[in-house]
């Protein structure tokens, strides 16, 4: 999502900036003399504690696939135009889109809003995150293509929800008024009917497919295909020792032993695990509550807790006319349905009335795409956070897993987890009950990115002095610290990044990836940056945003390649930057394939081509949003560099400067546009077929910036000849190659 108002920044903790740490690293002369010698293999061997990822066959999740050494299209120009632009010799076809009947005893869609089904049946809204999961003749998971799939795809937000009403959403009684998703509407009680659609159009669609001809097509009617919605019932799972006060912490009238939550939210990135089943990340969860008038005042660390996550803490003030949240919680204070959604302390405790509600969002949630009975399972021991990805470490047997994690809104933290137990080949395929025995025990580290290029995964472990003094939080117990976990990473001193978005494992070497999406100039002034936060700049057109406006990636390798290593060392993948933008395009950027905002990351296991995605509004006024194709090299084959800092604020310029590690050029050879969306989409989610030769890709609200009643910004797909004309739809493509080659080798 790309709004500011959507990603708040809710971190004033005091974490360190690393200005200070870099003055004390540099006095060690060893360093110094890697750091000026740049970070080859040679260099890296001599580092105590990194070891090169020599014998893949041998660790067992390395991939020896025969990988992409080359890029096998033209870069697609930057365009405004209202279809997805794909090379020459490729072709896209719309596999589903939001508001298509899952079911043939439900209507097929209008795309007028007029349908009066509670939208339980129907494609989700605002496709986001995805994955592919085979099936063998008899219904079970393989990895191998079948020509028969669940595919799962997650469904973010509602911040076009006028176009699923006739006419825009009824607030407060005034029909047809611009609704601005987790802004101000106007309070009263809106429509239950509505409601109930936004509610359902949320969570995840599980759709069956099937290959035809070169191309995959959904199945007319199939037990397979059902959605996950925020009503869905799910268990609350954590750490046996730790489980009855994670159950405390989620008690609420519909569920007053704590044991179940009903419902995910706000679904983003995505993880598959190495078992076969689907993790759904919630994140910007905290705006869907509100509180109604006269419940009881809330105890001083409630409030510390619900702060730091952007969640309400009172009702609006007395003679408001408008409050920031979805507005479900007025349709009804008896029917659990809405009332859930009203965060007040309006009865005697907790088991009376939802103040506990949000603490049952912020999760992973576990999904098993073969079993249409099993109930999902949100993940506790992983954290509670804006959740954007969860992605596994490449499995090696008889190690443990490692799950990289983003929590994104501004300053915030890269999170892993560790499970307890090392990883067993024969799981593979065993579904949701494999989930409770990697996903349960384990160890939580936030990320600390140091001066010199390395980095350390800190404990969250509430023994820690640090947590168990922290004068922010008066932390009660471990249960705390997994469910108010920002606030124990802010107690170890977590680097705060651009906006952590989603993670990748680079299937060649084992090095993982995240996307910084970007920072405004609140938090990056030339004053305000550190070595993994290197810019602070403007735009240099456009809408002239300052801060670190086009975002960045940012990689690091293991200590060891061991996903449980206490330490890494980093260097940042590429800098996102129009071509034009001097000093700040530190990457050398041309029109080919200067991007900004990466959101999206994922690597082909076929190809190994690393896909970067973007969800931008900075470079908007000149191209839609995109994908990119990479092949990227190794943590350290580039080297130091500083990047040199300059913007304006209340009009004076601010200069400096930072010393930060960069990845070798790619130049066009190795890094090009691949695909252009609509106007007003993003382009997020992808998965393919095991032999590389089909992609699916996510375009997420075309037409996103259209006023209710206004003329649409998009009118795709309907334009190009999906389903009926009038409005924009999130829809997922078929991506194939006219010779069936592979995608984009
Ligand atoms: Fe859902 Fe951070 O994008
Ligand atoms: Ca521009
Ligand atoms: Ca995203």
């Amino acid at each position: 999502m790309s709004e500011d108002t959507r990603d708040p920044m809710c971190n004033d903790s005091s974490n360190i900036h690393f200005r200070d740490i870099l003055a004390a690293s540099l006095g060690n002369p060893e360093r110094r003399r890697l750091l000026r010698g740049g970070l080859g293999l040679a260099g890296l061997a001599m580092v105590p504690g990194v070891a090169t990822y020599a014998s893949p066959a041998s660790a067992g999740g390395l991939q020896t696939g025969s990988f992409a050494a080359a890029l096998g299209f033209p870069s697609v120009s930057k365009n405004l135009v209202d279809d997805v632009s794909l090379p020459p010799g490729y072709r896209y076809r719309v596999l589903h889109a939001t508001g298509d009947s899952l079911d043939p005893s439900v209507s097929a869609y209008s795309n007028s809003g007029v349908e009066s089904d509670d939208w339980s049946r129907r494609v989700g809204d605002h496709h986001d995150g995805m994955d592919i999961y085979f099936m063998d003749r008899d219904g079970r998971y393989t990895e191998a293509d079948t020509g028969r799939a669940v595919l799962c795809v997650n469904h973010e937000s509602s911040a076009d929800s006028h176009f699923m009403h006739p006419k825009g959403q009824t607030s407060g009684g005034q029909n047809g008024k611009k609704f601005t998703q987790f802004g101000d509407w106007d309070l009263g009680a809106r429509p239950a009917d509505e409601v109930l659609k936004e509610i359902n159009h949320h969570g995840v669609s599980l759709v069956e497919i099937e290959r035809s001809g070169n191309t995959w097509q959904k199945v007319a009617s199939s037990k397979h295909s059902r959605r996950v919605t925020a009503q869905t019932p799910a268990r609350i799972a954590g750490p046996r020792a730790h489980i009855e006060a994670i159950r405390a912490l989620m008690v609420t009238r519909w569920d007053t032993a704590g044991g179940m939550a009903r419902g995910t939210l706000n679904n983003c990135g995505h993880g598959k695990t190495p078992w076969g089943t689907y993790l759904t990340c919630e994140e910007n969860w905290a705006f869907y509550f509100g509180m109604a008038a006269g419940g009881a005042e809330l105890p001083a660390r409630e409030i510390a807790a619900r702060r730091r996550y952007g969640v309400v803490t009172a009702p609006p003030a007395a003679g408001a006319q408008r409050a920031i949240s979805q507005g479900w919680h007025t349709v009804s204070n008896t029917d659990d349905r809405f009332a859930r959604w009203n965060l007040s302390a309006s009865a005697s405790s907790a088991e009376r009335d939802f103040r506990q509600e949000a603490n049952t969002f912020g999760y992973n949630v576990e999904i098993d795409p073969l079993r249409p009975d099993s109930t999902p399972v949100k993940r506790v021991a992983l954290g509670r956070m804006a959740h954007e990805g969860a992605v596994f470490s490449l499995p090696v047997p008889g190690q443990p897993l490692a799950v990289y994690q983003g929590c994104d809104a501004r300053n915030e933290y890269i999170y892993k987890f560790v499970s307890a137990e090392p990883w067993d080949p024969l799981d593979a395929g065993g579904g949701i009950a494999v989930g409770d025995k990697y996903l349960n025990e384990g160890r939580l580290y936030a990320a600390r990115f140091n001066a010199d290029g390395r980095g350390e995964w800190i404990e969250l472990d509430s023994a820690d002095p640090r947590i168990a003094n922290f004068a922010a939080y008066r932390f009660a117990n471990q249960a705390e610290v997994l469910v108010y976990t920002r606030l124990a990473a802010d107690a170890v001193g977590a680097t705060k990044m651009d906006r952590p978005e989603w993670g990748a494992v680079n299937p060649r070497n084992g090095e993982v990836y995240f996307t910084l999406t970007n920072n405004n100039a609140a938090n990056r002034t030339p004053q305000k940056v550190d070595p993994a936060n290197p810019r602070a700049y403007m735009d240099v057109d456009g809408k002239k945003q300052a801060g670190n406006p086009n975002g960045h990636i940012i990689r690091f390798r293991e200590d060891g390649g061991h996903a449980d290593a206490r330490s890494f060392r980093w260097d940042i993948f590429l800098f996102g930057a129009e071509e034009d933008a001097g000093d700040a395009n530190l990457s050398g950027l041309s029109a080919g394939n200067a991007f900004s905002s990466p959101d999206g990351l994922w690597f082909s296991q076929a190809t190994g081509i690393c896909w970067i995605q973007t969800d931008d509004g900075a470079m908007t006024d000149e191209c839609g949003c995109m994908m990119l194709a990479a092949i990227p090299g190794r943590v350290g084959d580039g080297g130091k560099i500083t990047a040199k800092n300059k913007m304006q604020v209340d009009g004076s310029e601010l200069t400096g400067t930072q010393d930060t590690f960069i990845g070798a050029a790619l130049g066009e050879a190795r890094l090009r546009r691949f695909l252009v969306a609509p106007p007003g989409a993003e382009v997020t989610g992808v998965t393919e077929t095991p032999d590389g030769r089909t992609l699916f890709v996510n375009i997420q609200h075309p037409g996103e910036n259209t006023r209710a009643g206004a003329w649409p910004e998009s009118l795709w797909p309907g334009n190009r000849g999906y389903g009926p004309t009038g409005r924009p739809r999130s829809a997922t493509i078929v991506i194939t190659r006219d010779d069936g080659g592979l995608i984009g080798a």
